[in-house]
């Protein structure tokens, strides 16, 4: 049987997949230091667990409206207007099965086959595969690091056509850590001001920020910048929830509920009860973020001040995140061969940046130990010559 054109025309995640070599490597007994996944090391705090599993004692088990249960829809409601200034009813907020579901909802919901999105590079794998699915042509704009990976304006207005119709905002951004200022959103929403280009701004990473950097969610810079945005966020990344695969897009009404409508025809809702654990994510007490933020912090000094060690590698501090993107470009390499090769002779695992659409780069998170972190820098070091 033959896949449809559309799905032969997807580039399969290469995050996933050097993931699953390193995981297949350790499971054989050898010592791999993965530096290649996505998510929080640390386990979903115990009183989101706790609160889904009460749940599931009391027998809240069944369906719930596609667009997720009302309490949960006010939470996420008051979070937004308390954490981000953002005014959004529960009616203009649809909880999906992860951010990535939202992103790709958003985009379904939005996007007419033709219509161009503007994916700023290095980007997360995900959107330009997603914008394929539902038919769009994703733009690829390279930013420089020299700007800290950030798009500027004129690369934005130089990047449109007439048929540009989203730009895709991800801060803080994966796979480079890099967090927009408040001046930086307000340069790339006037140029989507101009055109009435709509804007998805992924905010999954917003509370993993450190040192000086703040978050600003592009939709409150006024009105109409509101009104064209998709706003994107979820509980994978700050609650440390990956599996529970819960996230959510508010937008416009009329877009909020064409998001409800496609989703009653497609998944549904998001697991009951994982909503739950998603309520007391937002209601409970908020330290274990802090926490984990603390840790994340630390780590990233720590990866920074190794990497500080190796002069023939270049990258730019990341803000926020749990990511650093390594230029490997000085070593000769390109980005498969330089991790490919690293993964065999020193069983370190990072990201090739190809999968990001940057090949002079690697990935490294640092969502793992310190201890790891120590010891896959000094095996990075002698992989480059540089010990
Ligand atoms: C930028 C970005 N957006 C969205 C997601 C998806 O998160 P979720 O687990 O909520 O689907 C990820 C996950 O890696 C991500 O890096």
């Amino acid at each position: 049987m033959e896949p449809s054109t559309r799905v032969q025309e997807l580039t399969p995640s290469l995050t996933l997949s050097i993931d699953s070599k390193a995981k297949a490597m350790k499971a054989e007994g050898q010592d791999v230091i993965g530096f290649g996944a996505g998510e929080p090391d640390f386990d979903t705090p115990e009183h989101i667990k706790a609160a889904a599993m009460g749940s599931l004692d009391a027998g809240f088990t069944k369906y719930t409206p596609s667009s997720g249960i009302p309490e949960l829809r006010a939470a996420i409601s008051e979070k937004l207007k308390a954490d981000n200034g953002l005014d959004y009813k529960p009616s203009q907020i649809i909880v999906n099965c992860g951010a990535k579901h939202s992103c790709y909802n958003a985009m379904l919901a939005t996007l007419d086959p033709g219509d161009e999105v503007i994916i700023p590079a290095p980007y997360w794998l995900s959107y330009p595969e997603m914008a394929k699915l539902v038919g769009a042509e994703p733009v690829i704009v390279p930013t420089k690091a020299e700007n800290n990976y950030k798009m500027t304006p004129e690369e934005f207005r130089d990047a449109m056509t007439p048929k540009t119709k989203m730009i895709v905002i991800n801060t803080p951004g994966n796979p480079t850590g890099s967090v927009y200022t408040e001046n930086e959103l307000a340069g790339l929403a006037d140029v989507a001001l101009d055109e009435d280009i709509l804007i998805l701004s992924d905010e999954i990473y917003e509370k993993l920020i450190y040192g000086e950097a703040k978050h600003v969610s592009i939709a409150t810079l006024s009105k109409d910048v509101y009104n064209l945005t998709l706003t994107v966020n979820g509980f994978s990344k700050p609650y440390a929830m990956t599996g529970w695969r819960l996230g959510y897009v508010a937008a416009p009404e009329g877009v909020a509920k064409a998001i409800d409508s496609l989703q009653s025809h497609s998944t549904s809702n998001a697991t009951s009860f994982a909503q739950k654990g998603a309520l007391a994510a937002y209601k409970g007490p908020q330290d274990c973020v802090k926490q984990m933020v603390a840790e994340y912090s630390k780590r990233r000094d720590l990866i920074c001040g190794l990497l500080d060690g190796i002069p023939l590698l270049k990258y730019v501090k990341p803000q926020g995140a749990f990511y650093v993107l390594v230029d490997i470009s000085a070593t000769g390499q390109n980005s498969t061969q330089f991790a490919e090769r690293l993964l065999d002779k020193q069983k370190v695992a990072v990201v090739p940046g190809i999968a990001f659409g940057d090949d002079k780069t690697i990935r490294i998170s640092y969502a793992t130990s310190a201890e790891n972190i120590e010891n896959g820098l000094k095996r990075i070091a002698t992989f480059v010559g540089a010990s």
